[in-house]
């Protein structure tokens, strides 16, 4: 059942002003629009009281690894004086509290070098991100997803990332007799949203495809995620020397375009059910598709960056620490049950098949760092 919402309106005015919308300007006024947007609302998105699940909801043992390869980058970059960690996207800053704690804990030499920027969509979320982390807040600084893009922020250290370029707009495309066709967002004479097809609404698209050798199958739909690649070029400005560790689901372009996936990747999620239709209840629903790693590793190449590590988070995870992690649990003096039910826990973050170990990648990019020697790297159980 469709739902109307404060967004249906200034869609609707939006495309009588316009005529129709991209399907990223659609998405873009559903995540984003001040105030109604999904992410720019109040209310919990993430975890139990919200919609989906993301890793750093499971265990804070995911911070933790994320946080051994950190200490590590900063090591292998010869254990600099200072060292900055930038993570867009932090949401209510779990991950980065998960991160801080680690490091507070056990790299003291790295945590005293330290500070660590917030970039964030919403501003709004600083005020939970202050409480999340009120024991490092000396070693904090906010700064906007706009002065990221400018580059103006240059620094020495890490960007990293968890489920943000999943949630950026994209636009979509369908292969027909005519062509490769964008698909826009209209609206019926009833009032509801429809789609309709015609020409790209720029050239970028059909050139991120050729770029990739894609070529879609008759009437296969897909995403063209613009954004991706200007974020990592920002991340890749903003970083003198260092490394981008992007966490998210996704596929190589071979895969992701394969053409099984008839119609493309998109899902909303709404209380822990999935729905595909983007149109049922705007600004309510999360909208996202999976990331195409292959243009986030050309994007690295063109500016000089190196691809270091590229897999799925299972893999990640196991060579950097989680077994660990594991290991201490186990060694802890908390009950049997208890060790028990976190065995269990962990078992989601690092299973293959069914849980987020698999579809859940991890892609580590270099920059200025001489043959860096990451955690990743090592083999699983050699
Ligand atoms: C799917 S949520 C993930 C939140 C958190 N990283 C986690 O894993 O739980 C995506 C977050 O990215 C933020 N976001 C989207 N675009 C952004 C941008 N350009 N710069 C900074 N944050 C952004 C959204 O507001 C939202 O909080």
């Amino acid at each position: 059942m469709i739902e109307i919402t404060p967004l249906n309106e200034i869609l609707t005015a939006l495309i009588a002003k316009k005529g129709r919308i991209t399907f990223a300007e659609y998405m873009s006024v559903c995540l984003y629009e001040p105030g109604f947007g999904y992410y720019t609302s109040p209310g919990r998105k993430v975890g139990a009281e919200g919609d989906f699940y993301t890793s750093i909801t499971v265990h804070a043992a995911f911070g933790r690894v994320v946080a051994r390869e950190i200490a590590q980058m900063w090591r292998t970059m010869g254990s600099p004086a200072g060292f900055t960690l930038l993570e867009c996207g932090a949401g209510n800053g779990r991950l980065a509290c998960d991160i801080m704690d680690f490091l507070k804990e056990r790299e003291s030499a790295m945590y005293a070098v330290l500070c660590l920027v917030l970039v964030e969509q919403e501003p709004s979320l600083e005020s939970a991100q202050r409480e999340m982390l009120a024991a490092h807040l000396e070693k904090i600084s906010w700064s906007s997803s706009e002065k990221f893009a400018s580059g103006d922020l240059v620094f020495s250290g890490c960007v990293y990332s968890n489920e943000l370029l999943d949630a950026l707009p994209v636009h979509r495309v369908v292969m027909t007799s005519d062509g490769l066709k964008e698909i826009f967002v209209t609206c019926s004479n009833e009032g509801e949203f429809i789609e309709e097809v015609g020409q790209p609404s720029t050239p970028d698209i059909e050139a991120y495809l050729k770029r990739l050798n894609v070529e879609l199958f008759p009437a296969q739909q897909a995403e063209v995620n613009l954004n991706a690649p200007k974020w990592l070029s920002a991340a890749s400005k903003a970083l003198k020397q260092g490394f981008i560790m992007t966490i998210d689901y996704g596929y190589p372009a071979v895969d992701l375009y394969a053409s099984r996936r008839k119609l493309g990747t998109l899902l909303c999620y709404y209380r822990h059910q999935t729905e595909e239709n983007p149109y049922l209840r705007p600004g309510l629903q999360d909208i996202t598709t999976h990331v195409d790693f292959t243009t986030l590793m050309n994007c690295a190449e063109d500016a000089g960056m190196k691809n270091i590590w590229f897999g799925e988070q299972y893999r990640f995870l196991m060579s950097a620490g989680i077994i660990e992690e594991i290991e201490e649990i186990e060694r802890s003096a908390i009950s049997e049950d208890e060790k028990l039910r976190l065995r269990l826990t962990l078992k989601k973050l690092i299973m293959p098949e069914g849980g987020m170990g698999d579809t859940f990648k991890v892609l580590i990019q270099s920059k200025n760092v001489i043959a860096p020697k990451l955690l990743c790297q090592r083999r699983i159980g050699g």
